[in-house]
């Protein structure tokens, strides 16, 4: 997989430029929670406009915003997506805030969704048919290896969110070996690198750069807290090191 990324010409970040205040070479953002009022992201268009705002000052060009569908919590379908893209885009348009932005969604790995692969329903993408898609943080679900392979099967990419979050795999790195074995493309949470969730979380993360076990890099924003956080990780020298990384982001 790597020698194909090696062909994808990518802005870097530099080291040296780690004191400064913006992410000018990750500008394609992939994973947040900005839709007003359905998730546990954004609580109204206001707030989604005002986050909006603090990522384009930090470098952003394009948000794809991923929505968690959750049959327990979330019951995101894509048209209830589409509906507050529709009315999130018409805001930032009134307000004149530039910026491209798209939807996608962050699947949780549920029997709900499991069900949706088994019946083949059209499930929501970005990009090159990417699915981002999350699991429970504490147990690897059972069916994991064949639900991928049945996504793969259907023609779809899918994207582990933060996998440097899960106490299965921080307890067992083989389990992530074999998930990017199986190519399933990995993605982290920038402000793992600066601690914000957990020291397991950060040493985690720093591991799977060692590794070069990253492929897509996220903001996982749900409020002001994040962005807060966003500019402390990119005093961090583990940012930097994303220097020698070919992200797919700016493909995007
Ligand atoms: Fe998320």
């Amino acid at each position: 997989m790597f020698s194909i990324l090696k062909k994808i010409g990518l802005l870097k970040p530099q080291a040296h430029q780690q004191s400064q205040a913006t992410l000018p070479t990750i500008q394609v953002d992939m994973h947040s929670h900005l839709l007003p009022a359905i998730d546990d992201g954004s609580k109204s268009i206001e707030e989604s406009l005002q986050l909006i705002q603090c990522l384009v000052q930090l470098g952003y060009r394009k948000l794809i915003t991923t929505p968690h569908i959750m049959s327990d919590f979330y019951k995101n379908t894509p048209e209830i997506i589409d509906t507050k893209l529709k009315e999130l885009q018409k805001a930032l348009q009134d307000q004149q805030i530039a910026v491209e932005i798209e939807a996608a969604a962050e699947y949780y790995f549920d029997e709900w969704f499991i069900r949706q692969v088994r019946n083949g329903d059209k499930l929501l993408t970005f990009g090159d048919n990417y699915l981002l898609f999350e699991t429970n943080f504490y147990n690897k679900p059972a069916q994991l290896f064949e639900v991928i392979f049945d996504l793969q099967s259907q023609g779809y990419k899918p994207v582990f969110a933060h996998p440097e979050r899960y106490i299965y795999l921080q307890s067992d790195f083989k389990i992530l070996e074999k998930i990017a074995e199986r190519g399933v493309f990995l993605q982290l949470n920038l402000n793992s690198l600066s601690g914000y969730y957990d020291k397991p979380a950060q040493d985690f993360a720093e591991k799977m750069l060692d590794r070069k076990f990253v492929h897509f890099v996220g903001s996982d924003c749900h409020s002001s807290r994040h962005i807060e956080a966003l500019k402390r990780t990119q005093t961090k020298k583990s940012f930097a090191k994303l220097a020698e990384f070919e992200l797919l982001n700016n493909t995007l």
